[in-house]
């Protein structure tokens, strides 16, 4: 049969395996840069990010910081643990 030639059986399975292939090493590659990410940058991530782009900490004071964390108070809910990880961040 000519559909049979043009694209035989073992051909498009060896695709969907490749095919296969080529997205599990995208998929852990993800999951790879995920687990690298230090818990305070997944934090600002998840935390910081819906309202402004992510912050960097590196171009404020100590003191600034502190500031700029308190008066996110209202916008951020943060358990003491998530804030003592971003004040640690400077
Ligand atoms: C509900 C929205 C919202 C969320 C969530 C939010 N921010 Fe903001 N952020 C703002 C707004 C609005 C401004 C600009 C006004 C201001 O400076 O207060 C701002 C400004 C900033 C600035 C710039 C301040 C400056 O003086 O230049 C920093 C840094 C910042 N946010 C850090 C954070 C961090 C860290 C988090 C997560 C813990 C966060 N933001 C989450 C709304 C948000």
């Amino acid at each position: 049969m000519l559909c049979k030639r043009s694209i035989p059986f073992s051909w498009r399975k060896r695709d969907t395996v490749v095919i296969s292939i080529i997205l599990m090493i995208v998929i852990l590659g993800c999951a790879i840069k995920q687990a690298s990410m230090s818990p305070e940058e997944t934090l600002l991530r998840s935390k910081c990010t819906s309202c402004h782009l992510l912050p960097e900490p590196a171009k404020f004071s100590k003191e600034k910081w502190r500031d700029i964390l308190d008066a996110h108070k209202d916008r951020v809910r943060l358990d003491k643990n998530e804030r003592e990880m971003l004040e640690g961040l400077k």
